[in-house]
């Protein structure tokens, strides 16, 4: 692989820092390592505005750098054109092999063309790209357990399955155009939609279809509004039990909401909240007793499958897959490592995030 890429390596060598730099704003800027032995891997992460994204691309560069390999790092401002154009850059840069967390999963079909046609080998990072032949491997956690840890935490801590009850619950779901979002919502009716259909869980603003229910770019303040929204039309003087969150930003943005409904103060208690991802402020939330609850992926070792991954193929291996047949993205299965996510509140933080070395105690004061 490496003698295959090295010739357009090289030709594209000479532009590729220059494009780098002047192709890409503050939210896009590359960032390149020095290489041992001649190949170079582009890494189009989708964007700086979450942290859990930082640790991915800071964790992807580093375990690729002590392989040897050279990185290229973009940062897609969330913006599907940014990040294709991104990509169409590294390829002119001439990089060996592509790792993309896609923005908008339907986007990259056509520069995926183009990669092919450079024979780049392209790693799909914890979100799948849809609709192409032109992906090869899939790195990611499961998806569908990730909903299924989310909506068993809400069951517990209000008991449902001792029979208390009703409740009313409201749902959130990811940005409709990541594919992760169905999993994670489906994987978490699995396990409410009992309970709505007993009718001890009740969805006081009838929001229950996945296309009611997503967030757009999993922005926080879109969620906010939802959530203001619900709260000033479907509950007057009843009070919201839980919400299903998918993801720690949207969390956030809900809990906005509530506080400005003056929940958690006198005698509105704040609902039971998820999340995802374990990002710090959320983190800090949960010790605080807001947030109840969210998902802790590794991203530490999902960045390790994508490098060992991308090592494989750059040694002509075939890389580790755990998974062949659980991931189809409309045009073929997609080989995949998939990762176990672990459901993270107040009682176990320390012991998974802290001992874990995620955080040290002194990030989380
Ligand atoms: C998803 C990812 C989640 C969360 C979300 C928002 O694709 O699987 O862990 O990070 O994006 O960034």
């Amino acid at each position: 692989m490496r003698n295959r890429r090295a010739a357009l390596a090289t030709l594209a060598g000479v532009v590729s820092l220059a494009l780098t730099l002047s192709a890409c704003g503050q939210d896009s800027k590359g960032s390149s390592e020095g290489s041992s032995n001649g190949s170079t891997v582009g890494i189009a992460m989708p964007t700086q505005a979450s942290e859990r994204w930082l640790t991915d691309g800071k964790s992807v560069v580093d375990d690729l750098k002590q392989k040897g390999y050279a990185t290229k790092l973009v940062y897609g401002k969330d913006d599907p054109k940014t990040q294709v154009s991104q990509i169409e850059d590294l390829i002119k840069q001439g990089v060996d092999a592509l790792i993309i967390a896609a923005i908008d999963n339907k986007s990259l079909n056509g520069v995926l063309k183009q990669a092919a046609a450079a024979k780049i080998p392209v790693i799909s990072y914890d979100r799948l790209i849809l609709g192409t032949e032109n992906v090869d491997y899939y790195v990611s956690f499961d998806n569908e357990q990730v909903g299924r840890l989310q909506a068993h935490y809400i069951i517990e801590e209000l008991g449902l399955e001792d029979g208390k009850g009703p409740f009313n619950i409201e749902l959130f779901a990811g940005s409709p155009d990541d594919n992760n979002t169905k999993y994670f919502f489906d994987g978490a009716m699995h396990l409410l939609q009992p309970y709505l259909d007993s009718k001890k869980l009740v969805v006081r603003s009838d929001q229950t279809g996945l296309n009611d229910v997503t967030t757009l770019r999993w922005d926080g303040p879109t969620a906010e509004k939802r959530m203001k929204g619900i709260l000033a039309e479907s509950y007057g003087n009843r009070t919201v039990d839980a919400v299903l969150s998918p993801y720690d930003g949207i969390s956030l943005g809900v809990l906005s909401a509530l506080k400005a409904d003056g929940y958690g103060s006198g005698s509105k208690p704040l609902p039971v909240i998820t999340g995802q991802d374990a990002e710090l402020p959320s983190v800090k939330s949960i010790i605080a007793g807001q947030q109840s609850q969210t998902v802790y992926k590794d991203v530490r070792l999902l960045a390790g499958v994508a490098a060992e991954m991308v090592d494989a193929i750059f040694k002509d291996k075939t890389p580790r897959v755990n998974s062949r047949r659980a991931y189809n993205n409309g045009a073929k299965y997609v080989p995949a490592f998939l990762l176990q996510p672990t459901s993270v509140d107040k009682k176990n933080l320390d012991y998974v995030l802290v001992a874990g070395g995620y955080y040290t105690a002194d990030e989380l004061k």
